[in-house]
């Protein structure tokens, strides 16, 4: 049987038929990287309620050389497309701890939540309306 990540799939969990879902959920064990991905999500709410609440970041404290290294799923690799966004993902994650940029915060916050998306569009589609929830409006 085949071992796929749930959490890139385009449908919610509880829409699946029952023993699919069963069986898939048994054997479902978060990779390293979907671990970190949830560590990100989360230090990005927070940043978003820091911000809207009129605060500056200072500090960026995850370790975000781990996209480099972190174990994936089956079926998940550093593709081509992957290895496109990486980069440009980490230094706009980067970017909104920089206390001395010009560019306003809220649009160095929701360009790398755009970063994140770009990535998701082809890589993981699943989280992209989670994902679409951290953008500041
Ligand atoms: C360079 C591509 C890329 C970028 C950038 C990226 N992701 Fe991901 N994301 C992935 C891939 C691929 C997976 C599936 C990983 C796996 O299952 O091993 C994933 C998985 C996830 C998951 C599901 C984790 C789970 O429980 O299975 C969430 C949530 C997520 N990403 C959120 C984010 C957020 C938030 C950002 C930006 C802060 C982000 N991602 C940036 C490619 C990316």
């Amino acid at each position: 049987m085949v071992l796929v990540c749930l959490s890139c799939n385009d449908k919610p969990r509880l829409e699946e038929t029952e023993e699919r879902s069963k069986q898939e959920l048994i054997m479902y064990q978060p990779s390293e990287m979907a671990n970190f991905m949830n560590v990100m999500y989360a230090y990005n709410l927070q940043l978003k309620e820091q911000i809207t609440a009129g605060q500056q970041p200072v500090s960026m404290p995850l370790d975000l050389m781990t996209l480099y290294a972190a174990e994936m799923s089956n079926g998940h690799s550093r593709t081509t497309t992957w290895n496109s966004f990486v980069n440009v993902f980490i230094e706009s994650q980067q970017m909104i701890a920089d206390t001395l940029s010009d560019i306003n915060l809220k649009e160095r916050y929701n360009n790398a939540i755009n970063n994140c998306l770009a990535c998701h569009k082809t890589e993981c589609t699943g989280p992209i309306p989670k994902i679409k929830k951290l953008l500041i409006h």
